[in-house]
């Protein structure tokens, strides 16, 4: 339906919060889902959020989401070697957003790289939860044009 926004997130991200919050901060995964939620509300738009710690089910998510006006995807280690959700987000008909909470540059070089990032209208790293939050916002005009 083009009046709801797909909020992706990948392995691993169920369980922010409790999960290195050294590296990924103290927000919930429903804490994000409710900042994206009160940022787009005013246009009308509603968020479907959806986490998977498989990639099939990630593959399947992007499939059945082709209506919607756009997605915010952090595919947590998905970004290294995801391939087969590379081939579904280069399906995807709406504009995307690639979010992720770490500045993986400053990290291990095997996340050093994402495979999907190319595919994306744009790509936020290292702002923590805000980053959703600015995705959000940037998506805005690139789903309503
Ligand atoms: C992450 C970064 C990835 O390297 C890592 O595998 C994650 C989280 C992030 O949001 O910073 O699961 O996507």
């Amino acid at each position: 339906m083009l009046t709801e926004l797909l909020l992706l997130n990948g392995p691993n991200l169920g369980i922010l919060g409790r999960r290195e919050p050294d590296i990924y901060g103290t927000e919930t995964l429903a804490d994000i889902e409710q900042m994206v939620s009160d940022e787009v509300a005013g246009h009308g738009w509603k968020v479907v959020a959806r986490q998977h710690d498989c990639e099939g089910e990630m593959i399947r998510t992007v499939q059945d989401h082709y209506d919607a006006v756009g997605a915010i995807v952090n595919p947590g280690a998905l970004m290294i070697a995801g391939w087969g959700l590379r081939d579904a987000l280069a399906n995807y008909p709406r504009p995307w957003i690639e979010v992720h909470l770490s500045n993986v540059w400053a990290r291990e070089q095997f996340r050093h790289q994402s495979i999907l990032g190319s595919l994306a209208s744009g790509v936020i790293f290292g702002l923590g939860a805000i980053g959703y939050r600015l995705a959000a916002r940037a998506l805005l005009p690139r789903a309503e044009s």
